[in-house]
């Protein structure tokens, strides 16, 4: 067989298995994993060859939590498709799930068509939809079911933002049993919006307006309550369920107890809850809007709580909810209210060199589970296994020649998303991407960017159910 390129003396990792091999690609796809692959045979063109002696051959990352191009709060998400994914691309990251969002009287069609063709001429890299629903009033329930065929196969739904996003229980409850039945799954933003909204209006009443009562207003206990609310109401209703952007030891402790009764609950947590904390809000004037998303930072103590879930196995993926605001002019439309600062921070650049510095170089946990969190079971809870997500023959050549040793300071100044700020300013990682493949193809190669918009396809997932059950 001729291949195209092979990558060559590599330490191949995958979530179960690391060892010395070359990998041989051949029409985007991997076609040979072994010892000194010949790069030609008669007749045939001399292979591509990527030397890899001393760094790891990763599959391209997941991040199955990302908000480009969305209107929110009167504004939009800074990065659109082209800059979004080639911010991730450079972050070793190759595949992503962005968010369709179905507003109150559409048809969930109408979202999945829009967010295409936000998509399909700028991707660089492969991508999928999750859809949001916050209207099921109509006939969305039975449309889950065309949309799954279709493969949108995920679902995110709101227990917070009343009046905007939210669900009510019952509701929840009904897309939980469709879901059941189709073997789709409900991803789920839990806070308990109700009770956050009379605190933040109470806090509104009292004159406190900075940026640090976004965090002040939206306490632990109302996320833990919702997530043990989801919980619940997914046992009831015999459905998977996934909690996103969990961020504090209180909603950790709901997922682990339902873990340990043999329910299918998950959870994600996100590189800003492992690196931030509350103390962010302490710098000066307006800056602390750097830091407003949901759910809030919470404080220092609870990183170590969820770092150890990671290892542990109580949370099972990292994403990034990467949904930038610049500070300049966007933040700033709640510079006189917080509750006016669009909610979101930038992150889809450097999820895996944060989990990789902070998970495996700080010893906390395995090359092996690094790769388990950021790639192997974001293609397993969502459908994409084994096409995406581990290194094996027949899958698709997403890979990432990533240097273990390399160190980077983070910064604004040289990151590739179009934001003019970054939550992780000044720290220093270690473990950086040299080369990343999308589908065969080198997409980086340093610091150079070799993609193309509208390089990126369209992924159809296969169900929770269908890879899982
Ligand atoms: O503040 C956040 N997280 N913005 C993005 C929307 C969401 O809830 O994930
Ligand atoms: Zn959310
Ligand atoms: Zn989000």
């Amino acid at each position: 067989m001729a291949f195209d390129t092979i990558i060559r003396n590599g330490s191949v990792v995958t979530a179960t298995d690391t060892y010395t091999a070359d990998i041989a690609i051949a029409n985007g796809k991997i076609a040979a994993i072994g010892t000194e692959l010949a790069s030609s045979g008669a007749g045939q063109n001399a292979a591509k060859i990527l030397d890899a002696s001393g760094k790891l051959v990763l599959p391209g990352g997941i991040d199955v939590h990302t908000h480009l191009d969305m209107p929110f709060g009167g504004t939009t998400s800074a990065d659109d498709f082209e800059t979004g994914t080639r911010a991730a691309a450079f972050g070793g990251t190759t595949t992503l799930i962005d968010f369709a969002i179905q507003y109150k009287g559409q048809p969930l069609r109408q979202a999945f068509d829009t967010w295409m063709s936000k998509a399909t001429s700028k991707a660089t890299c492969d991508y999928a939809f999750h859809c949001i629903m916050t209207d099921v009033s109509g006939g969305q329930l039975a449309e889950m079911n065309d949309l799954v065929r279709e493969g949108v196969t995920s679902f995110k739904l709101f227990m917070a933002y009343p009046g905007v996003f939210m669900l009510d229980d019952g509701s929840i409850f009904k897309a939980l049993q469709t879901t059941a039945k189709n073997g789709g799954l409900v991803c789920m933003h839990a806070e308990n919006g109700s009770a956050i909204d009379v605190i933040v209006q109470q806090a509104l009443a009292e004159g406190k307006k900075a940026p640090k009562y976004h965090a002040l207003t939206r306490p632990t206990t109302a996320e833990a309550e919702a997530v043990g609310r989801a919980i619940a109401l997914a046992e009831m209703a015999g459905a998977p369920i996934y909690i996103v952007h969990l961020s504090c030891n209180d909603a950790l402790e709901k997922v682990r107890e339902a873990r340990d009764r043999g329910l299918p609950v998950y959870a994600e947590t996100c590189p800003q809850y492992l690196y931030l904390s509350i103390e962010n809000f302490d710098a000066p004037g307006f800056e602390g809007a750097k830091y407003v998303f949901t759910p809030p930072l919470r404080e220092k103590w609870h990183q170590e709580k969820l770092w150890n879930g990671l290892n542990r196995d109580h949370l099972q993926v990292v994403s990034t909810d990467h949904c930038p605001f610049c500070f300049k002019e966007q933040k700033e439309l709640g510079r006189d209210d917080f509750t006016k600062i669009p909610n979101g921070g930038p992150g889809i650049e450097h999820r895996m060199s944060l989990i990789y510095s902070g998970g495996v170089a700080k010893g906390r946990f395995t090359t092996n589970r690094f790769v388990e969190l950021v790639s192997t079971t974001p293609a397993k809870l969502f459908g994409l296994y084994p096409r995406k997500g581990t290194i094996a023959v027949g899958s698709d050549a997403d890979l990432v020649i990533f240097d273990p040793r390399r160190k980077h300071k983070i910064s604004a100044k040289t990151h590739h998303m179009r934001v003019d700020y970054s939550m992780f300013e000044g720290i220093e990682v270690t473990g950086m991407p040299d080369v990343v493949l999308s589908r065969g193809r080198v997409v980086v190669d340093g610091d150079k960017f070799l993609g193309r918009a509208g390089q990126g396809e369209f992924l159809r997932r296969a169900t929770y159910a269908q890879v899982n059950g």
